[in-house]
């Protein structure tokens, strides 16, 4: 293992020069932002559903897909290949198994995400092919963001879906990283080794920034997507008998996500 170089503040409490101590402290107020969305701050008071967790892995596999795509399309980029990690890190495939156990086989088809979800594998995808030193901030926002906070979110969604098994949660499981916080200070020496132009590092820590935005407007899209369901489902027009629709929670659930998707704009992908 490397050398680990750690990222603690100097004695004045300034932050210094390296990349990991940086992207951290530029995007410090973005983390509570995130935290608390809506969404979010559901999950942290264990009232994640089992709606809300499905609408959001359709999310995560686009934004996965795309930012592994990138990673691995650019592996041996020189500020892309330090922070390789694909045995340890990739998402894709355990996304596809939690996809498969709550879709079913047919997942593929039934894949929908919000417009927000859409621009983030958009940008992923841009500055891949134009500016892949980028990449870095968008793999440090969300695997580092995995193997922290994640971890306990996988804990939390267990005990608010009542799963009894691990079946439907490999997106927090990481076989290959038996010490996530040791695995963390690798990847910072990693992040830090990557050289960097002063512009460089200064446009990564713009897009850290971007990548917890986009983060947060996929959270806030998912949670209007699903109130505007719950809302038409408690209201129901005329042109709708309340009695079917209280009769039928998967009629309840379609018509409201129908409506949802009207409003705020969807791209739903038959992969
Ligand atoms: C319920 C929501 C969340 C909670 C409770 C949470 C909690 C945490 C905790 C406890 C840490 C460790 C802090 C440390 O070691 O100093 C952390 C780190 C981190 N989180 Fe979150 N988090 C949440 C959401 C998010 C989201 C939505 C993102 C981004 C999409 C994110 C990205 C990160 C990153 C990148 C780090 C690593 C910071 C670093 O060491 O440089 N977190 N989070």
């Amino acid at each position: 293992m490397d050398t680990m170089k750690s990222a603690r503040k100097d004695d004045a409490g300034e932050v210094g020069s390296d990349l990991s101590e940086q992207i951290k402290a530029a995007t410090k107020d973005n983390h509570v932002r995130a935290e608390n969305t809506q969404l979010m701050l559901s999950y942290q008071k264990g009232q994640i559903t089992l709606v809300q967790y499905k609408v959001l892995l359709c999310s995560l596999y686009e934004i996965y897909k795309a930012l592994e795509e990138e990673l691995d399309r650019n592996a041996s980029h020189p500020a892309v290949a330090p922070i390789y990690f694909p045995q340890e890190l990739a998402r894709v495939e355990s996304l596809e198994r939690d996809l498969e156990h709550f879709w079913g086989s047919e997942w593929r088809k039934k894949v929908i995400v919000p417009a927000a979800t859409q621009r983030y594998g958009q940008r992923l995808r841009k500055i891949g092919r134009e500016n892949p030193e980028l990449l870095v901030a968008h793999a440090y926002t969300r695997y580092l963001g995995d193997l922290s906070g994640g971890q306990v979110l996988g804990k939390i969604t267990q005990k608010s879906l009542g799963l009894i098994s691990k079946d439907g949660l490999s997106f927090f499981q990481f076989p290959g990283v038996s010490s996530p916080n040791r695995f963390k200070q690798l990847y910072r020496s990693r992040m830090n080794s990557i050289e960097l132009t002063e512009e460089e590092k200064a446009a990564v820590l713009e897009e850290a920034v971007l990548a917890f935005e986009l983060n947060i407007q996929v959270f806030d899209d998912l949670q209007k997507m699903l109130s505007v369901a719950t809302e038409t489902v408690n209201q129901p027009s005329d042109r709708f008998p309340a009695a079917i629709l209280r009769s039928s929670p998967i009629l309840q659930y379609t018509v409201g996500l129908c409506l949802a998707l009207a409003t705020i704009g969807v791209g739903i992908y038959a992969l």
